[in-house]
């Protein structure tokens, strides 16, 4: 049975928590006070990037918290201006300053920069086995980036990090993924808000006594996948944690899977050389 202490145990053997709090436009105060509301709702794992502007604060909230810091999850990412090898070391750095955190949990390459990643991915294998982060995984890598990832690397990433809704329900993904042990973690669960209001899926939400938001996240759940839906906001952030007393029909997922219409409400990798 799901809670929201489930945990998926990594390729490596760590245990990451299965729901987390995005912190995507989330800025100083704003974030802090959001991640405050996190911990204090029950979430163990909080998604950050350097690109995001706000590890100083998702490092100040988590130590100012009464929750160990041994039980809470931290991702955090490289940007697309910092590959390369040395690149990626100093950004590392930098991000793990901010953070204050000690080890990073998990450290990502949050975009598959052409020409660059593969001098990266050694980066981060060498923070790896320097213990500097606990794992290390990439973000927006399609089949064939990661199919050529795996060709090179000596150390195979534990996630991958896309956008993954019923909209944009990455079957084939999923189990490639699944086929190689790299757990999918689902951004942008949410559409950012933009299907929220859609009819069918008020149908179904509403059948559950469920808001749409809760239905979604619950959906990625029953797929196997981690979920990060950001809020900023008290109430929603403790309503998208909510999801813990109802489970979701073998129709009504498929109902919900069938939604997809390769809809990208972020950004689509399928270009990147
Ligand atoms: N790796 C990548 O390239 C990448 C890309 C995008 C996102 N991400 C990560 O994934 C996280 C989540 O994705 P996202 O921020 O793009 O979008 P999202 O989680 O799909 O949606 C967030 C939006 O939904 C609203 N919202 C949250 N809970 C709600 C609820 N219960 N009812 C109604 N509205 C609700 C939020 O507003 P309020 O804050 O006002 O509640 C916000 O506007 C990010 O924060 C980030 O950590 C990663």
């Amino acid at each position: 049975m799901l809670t929201i202490g489930s945990t998926v145990t990594l390729n490596n053997g760590v245990e990451m928590p299965r729901l987390g709090l995005g912190v995507y436009q989330a800025r100083g105060k704003t974030c802090e006070q959001a991640v405050t509301w996190a911990l204090a709702a029950g979430y163990r794992h909080i998604d950050t990037a350097k690109f995001y502007g706000n590890e100083r604060e998702v490092g100040r909230a988590v130590r100012a918290s009464d929750v160990p810091r041994e039980e809470v999850f931290v991702t955090t990412k490289l940007w697309n201006t910092d590959h390369g090898y040395d690149q990626a070391l100093r950004a590392f750095a930098e991000s793990q300053q901010k953070l204050d955190l000690g080890p990073v949990d998990l450290y990502l390459i949050h975009w598959p920069v052409s020409n660059q990643r593969d001098e990266s991915w050694r980066a981060l294998e060498t923070l790896y086995e320097e213990g500097k982060t606990r794992a290390i995984g990439v973000s927006n890598y399609t089949i064939r980036h990661l199919e050529e990832l795996l060709g090179k690397a000596r150390i195979v990433p534990v996630v991958n990090q896309v956008e993954f809704h019923p909209w944009l329900f990455q079957k084939d993904l999923l189990n490639f993924c699944s086929a190689h042990n790299i757990r999918l973690e689902a951004y942008s669960p949410l559409t950012k808000g933009e299907r929220l209001r859609n009819p069918q899926l008020a149908t179904i939400a509403k059948k559950y006594g469920k808001s749409p938001a809760q239905l979604l996240i619950r959906w990625v759940l029953q797929h196997e996948v981690i979920v990060i839906p950001k809020s900023a906001n008290k109430g929603r952030i403790q309503e998208n944690a909510d999801i813990y007393d109802f489970e979701i029909s073998a129709e009504d997922m498929c109902r919900l899977d069938a939604f997809d219409e390769r809809y990208h409400c972020t950004w689509n990798p399928a270009g990147e050389p």
